[in-house]
């Protein structure tokens, strides 16, 4: 494994384990995590690598086979951590005491930028190598909860839970059903190839700069309407008409998305659990239609990317992810694939905008060690 060579390489031993732990994309369930919803992620075949050997010391060195310079980086303390060093010692910073340094050596594949949730891959290989090295006894949802953790308070991106349980808790060739609330999961068989069906990840190739700020400034906006209504969290708005008469300009638009969206959710798992998957199409469309007019999310790339997938043929369409930006998903009949792969091209064409990238998605395994 060439991780495992770089790693010897560089320090000199064998890594102590070997985790490898995926992206993610979402089917449907966006913007429900942080207000106490449900989602429906699978993990994708790409993900991050993570060679890893504990150390007596503070010491933390670091590589990525995929930074511009071949030799780690040494930090002496926690506070050195810059870019996408900072997923890795937020995680060794949140498990405090409990661990001293560590050696460690990553490889990714998952496609930047695309809104796949690397960063996610990132954080729960680690922690979930270093959880076995140190025999912590953390369940694959606590290791999820670590990660977000890692994200919220030492990268500052307050992302729900979504990514994180997905790279830890998926199964191959399932999504996994996830209530943001009581964090209990399940994971729903999703065998397309049984129905002639494929999720086609659309990657836009374009990221919107002030994502984190609306990110941010969303979820503000959903706390903000549930103190409005009084309710903890946006989940348990139990009569939606009579919340909107009591609610005014955005945050009525988002209490829209985030209610109607995580029914959604539970409707789609109903289809899927049915053996009906061909019917969810037009769920996935509702989705991306809340998300562009309700919770503002979308961008042009993702929504020309969704209507010139559906005008080629595609049973359903959506933005994936936190939006602005990064990739949509169309579920596609396989005969299909090609004229919605060619509408989606032509319609960047025309507009002069840089060529999307195409990714078949299959239900890959969750976060388990190669060793
Ligand atoms: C990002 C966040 C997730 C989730 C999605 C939107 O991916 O990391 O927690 O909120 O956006 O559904």
């Amino acid at each position: 494994m060439r991780v495992v060579e770089a790693f010897r390489a560089a320090f000199g031993a064998e890594p102590a384990t070997v985790w490898r732990a995926p992206g993610r994309v979402n089917l449907i369930g966006e913007h429900t995590d942080y207000n106490d919803g449900f989602v429906l992620p699978f993990a994708v075949p790409w993900g991050v690598t993570a060679a890893v050997s504990p150390r007596d010391d503070q010491t933390i060195r670091l590589l990525s086979l995929q930074a511009p310079s071949p030799e780690p980086l040494v930090l002496a303390a926690r506070d050195d951590a810059r870019g996408w060093t900072r997923y890795v010692v937020g995680v060794l910073a949140m498990l405090g005491d409990r661990v001293r340094g560590a050696d460690i050596a990553v490889d990714g594949d998952v496609p930047q930028g695309a809104g796949l949730s690397s960063s996610a891959a990132l954080e729960v290989s680690v922690a979930s190598a270093l959880n076995e090295l140190h025999g912590l006894g953390m369940t694959p949802m606590e290791v999820a909860l670590l990660g977000q953790r890692a994200e919220n308070d030492f990268v500052g991106m307050p992302c729900g839970i979504m990514d994180q349980a997905a790279s830890a808790l998926c199964r191959e060739g399932h999504a996994l059903f996830l209530d943001c609330r009581t964090l209990g999961s399940r994971n729903v068989p999703l065998d397309l190839a049984a129905h002639g069906l494929r999720i086609l990840i659309i990657d836009t190739r374009v990221h919107h700069e002030h994502a984190g700020g609306e990110y941010a400034k969303r979820r503000a906006e959903c706390e903000s309407a549930a103190r409005t209504l009084g309710v903890d969290a946006l989940r348990d708005v139990t009569d939606l008409g009579a919340a909107l008469a009591r609610l005014r300009g955005e945050e009525r638009k988002r209490v829209e998305h985030v209610v109607t969206e995580s029914h959604r959710v539970e409707a789609v798992v109903g289809l899927l659990r049915a053996g009906r998957p061909a019917e969810i199409g037009a769920l996935l469309n509702a989705s991306h239609l809340s998300l562009r007019d309700k919770y503002e999310v979308s961008s042009p790339e993702l929504d020309v990317a969704v209507e010139a997938a559906v005008r080629g043929g595609a049973r359903g369409a959506r933005m994936t992810g936190g939006g602005f930006g990064g990739s949509a998903i169309a579920l596609v009949a396989e005969d299909r694939l090609d004229t919605v792969r060619q509408a989606v091209s032509s319609a960047y064409e025309e507009r002069s905008w840089q060529p999307p990238r195409f990714l078949p998605a299959t239900p890959a395994p969750g976060a388990h060690p190669l060793t």
